[in-house]
């Protein structure tokens, strides 16, 4: 689908009375990483990720007939019972974004209430979540006014308004394995919405797990996003967009043949490529902490010793993702108790594994 055809179609020119919609919508774990972005959030990579199933943003969407109309779209955000100045600049600049594909939002007031299933302060990305669980309630508002949109353009859309919000939230809206970013060797894949990955998944990585560790559970000290801005000059940038696709290309074969040494190899070399891209900017900074690199070192001497298939992954911070298949859980979970759990902050760590994606609830 190009861009063209997110454009608003409201053939019974209908208008909705004052109401509400409720929605969930999961965060998402990157396999192969998007770092690194054009005009306007299209990536320069593809990417894939697993949809995860534990930690997810649940929204009300509250919306209001204006009293005068105006462009402007008008919200109020309230984050786990109170109001949240601070989340609003982001919120209004997405709604900006996506006016011209959703105009009908400038006919209303916005309540927004959410709240993370996961810790405030856990240092896990909520964009992904937050973002496209408000383009799912924005969607189900489009579905009101336009019944007839059939399921797979409103699934395309609502990742594409997410994609407008948060880059990564674009690989939020299905599951349990999202492709975003246009890849040659996987059709229909595109830069503008997160597709699910389209080959059978071997039976190892069905019901995969992932146990992230909280090491660090304060505020970033840089934000994705003047971390991909700072790609745009980076020395290592091309090669790093080219590393990235092939190794997608590589993680397809695995993920269908089940070979998961390779999986290991190839997730891992993601996370730490991507770490040192933040190493190597300029500016350049750490967001790895030093208990994130005695997480590692733990990971590779266990694996080493037992041969058992755990891996780990980053993201933009100092937790630390801990990957494995459901078969090993027992070994692995004891591990993670009895080696681990000490490098967290406060002891602190959320069990998770892969899920299908967002929901509305009604
Ligand atoms: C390291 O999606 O948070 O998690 O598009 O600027 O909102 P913006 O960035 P964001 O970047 C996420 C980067 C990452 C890797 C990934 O999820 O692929």
């Amino acid at each position: 689908m190009r861009e063209e055809d997110f454009l608003f179609k409201n053939p019974e020119k209908k208008i909705l009375d004052n109401g509400f919609v409720k929605v969930k919508s999961p965060s998402n774990i990157a396999l192969v990483k998007y770092w690194g972005k054009s005009e306007p959030q299209i990536p320069k990579n593809s990417s894939i990720s697993f949809t995860l199933n534990n930690c997810f943003t649940s929204t009300i969407l509250e919306y209001t007939k204006k009293e005068n109309s105006s462009e402007k779209v008008n919200v109020k955000v309230i984050f786990e019972g109170k109001e949240k100045e601070a989340f609003k600049p982001k919120i209004e600049q997405f709604f900006e974004r996506i006016l011209i594909y959703v105009p009908f939002i400038s006919d209303y007031d916005f309540v927004i209430k959410t709240e993370n299933s996961f810790p405030h302060s856990s240092g896990i990305a909520s964009s992904a979540s937050g973002m496209s669980a408000l383009a799912l309630g924005i969607m189900s508002l489009e579905k009101k006014l336009n019944p007839t949109l059939d399921q797979e353009y409103f699934l395309n859309k609502a990742s594409f308004l997410s994609r407008l919000g948060s880059g990564s939230a674009a690989r939020s809206i299905e599951g349990p394995l999202v492709v975003w970013g246009r890849h040659p060797k996987i059709e229909n894949s595109s830069d503008l919405y997160g597709t699910i990955f389209p080959f059978k998944i071997h039976p190892v990585f069905e019901n995969f797990q992932d146990t992230i560790l909280l090491v660090d559970q304060g505020e970033k000290q840089i934000s994705s996003t003047i971390g991909h801005n700072l790609m745009q000059q980076h020395p290592y940038a091309e090669n790093r967009f080219i590393q990235a696709n092939k190794n997608l290309e590589k993680l397809t074969e695995v993920l269908r043949s089940g070979n998961i040494k390779e999986f290991i190899q190839i997730v891992e070399s993601e996370a730490l490529a991507l770490h040192a891209m933040m190493m190597t900017s300029n500016p350049y900074f750490i967001l790895m902490k030093p208990n994130t690199l005695e997480i590692i070192n733990k990971i590779w001497d266990f694996r080493n010793k037992t041969d058992l298939n755990i891996c780990f992954t980053l993201d933009a911070g100092a937790n630390v993702h801990v990957l494995f298949p459901k078969h090993e859980e027992r070994e692995i979970n004891m591990f993670i108790s009895n080696e681990l759990i000490s490098f967290c902050q406060n002891n602190k760590y959320i069990c998770d594994s892969l899920g299908e994606g967002a929901e509305i609830i009604i």
